[in-house]
């Protein structure tokens, strides 16, 4: 079996030889800084752990999950521009580098380039990793108005959230697992379980994400502190808070969340402390394991013997308590 480490080591080497064309080279320049800048390449590492549960050759499945990779940078790029986020990676975004019509146009070649690796899966599977692929991408489109849409609003229920998280973040790592399934050979019903499985990992993976924009280590995550308050973000902390909140609190979080704030660090310091008050890290950490343990129900439905699921259990458990 594949280590994570060997994993990223091919998933990295795919991304580092990818080419591109001579001619515009400022179109490029954007796309090579991204994909340089690092990030954890969790879904193609994680589609080839899911592939290497079925065959032990995972060699042709490594250029169709590095488009999986390329894919989720362009999501960031785009992402950074609705979200006004100026720092990703430690390194300033690329709206900020350059600028915001470069940022969506070097995005849009991603989106293209991530199709072309992802077409050089194997001709009899290709149609099936092009529509999970596909299916999932417009998916993320939702997702992303559903989450522009939550800005403006102030009452989310938790079901609105999770179906928000579930389409922005969940189905890419759960197409990345079934993509993974499908290159190593699995048949319809194991695919599928992993299709849930990484769902389920997904919607965990969005609800550690959602914490640490505010409770992690500024350096350590490489994103602006506080990003998500600062521009009223529907998180799960604040769908949380408002469901525990008494009429005082939810009137005051209400009010925080109304319009442009004129002291962004003072918002995130008083919304902050109405989280503390009741005990919103903790809650949110909770429901990220469960959401983990519902991920491992499915994989425990998988037909392949548990001892070829161990790298995929220490990467899944890993991401509980991450802190990038
Ligand atoms: C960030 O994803 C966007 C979310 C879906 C939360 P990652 O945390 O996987 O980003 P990188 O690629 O490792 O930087
Ligand atoms: C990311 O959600 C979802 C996509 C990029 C599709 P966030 O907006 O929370 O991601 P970060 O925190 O900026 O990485
Ligand atoms: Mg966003
Ligand atoms: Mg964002
Ligand atoms: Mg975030």
């Amino acid at each position: 079996m594949y280590t994570r480490e060997q994993l990223t080591d091919l998933v990295n080497r795919a991304v580092s030889s990818l080419s591109f064309p001579e001619e515009a080279v400022k179109l490029f320049e954007p796309v090579i800084y991204v994909l340089g800048a690092g990030g954890k390449r969790l879904r193609p590492v994680i589609a080839l752990m899911a592939c290497n549960l079925f065959s032990d050759r995972i060699d042709d499945a490594v250029k169709p999950v590095a488009g999986l990779e390329i894919f989720h940078n362009f999501t960031l790029v785009h992402d950074d521009i609705m979200d006004q986020a100026n720092v990703r990676r430690n390194s300033p975004t690329v709206h900020k580098k350059w600028s915001p019509n470069q940022a969506i146009l070097s995005g849009d070649v991603m989106a293209f380039m991530a199709n072309e690796c992802l077409l050089e899966a194997p001709a009899p599977i290709a149609a099936d990793v092009f529509r999970t692929f596909n299916k999932a991408a417009v998916e993320v489109c939702i997702g992303q108005q559903l989450d522009m849409d939550f800005e403006r609003s102030l009452v989310i229920s938790g079901e609105d959230y999770l179906r928000m998280i579930e389409l922005k973040t969940a189905v890419l790592l759960g197409a990345s697992c079934r993509i993974g399934a499908i290159l190593g050979g699995a048949d319809k019903k194991n695919a599928d379980l992993l299709y849930e499985f990484g769902r389920n990992l997904g919607i965990a993976f969005q609800i550690q994400d959602d914490l640490l924009d505010l409770y992690g280590d500024e350096k350590l995550f490489g994103k602006a502190h506080g990003g998500d308050i600062v521009s009223n973000k529907k998180t799960f902390l604040y769908v949380k808070a408002l469901e525990l909140a008494s009429g005082t609190q939810s009137r005051r979080l209400q009010e925080l969340f109304s319009g442009v704030e004129s002291d962004p660090a003072g918002k995130v310091k008083a919304v902050k402390e109405l989280f503390d008050q009741m005990g919103i890290r903790q809650l949110t950490l909770e429901a990220a394991n469960h959401y983990i343990s519902s991920s491992f129900s499915f994989l425990d439905r998988v037909g392949v013997r548990k001892d070829r699921m161990e790298e995929l259990i220490r990467f899944a458990e890993s991401l509980i308590g991450r802190e990038h």
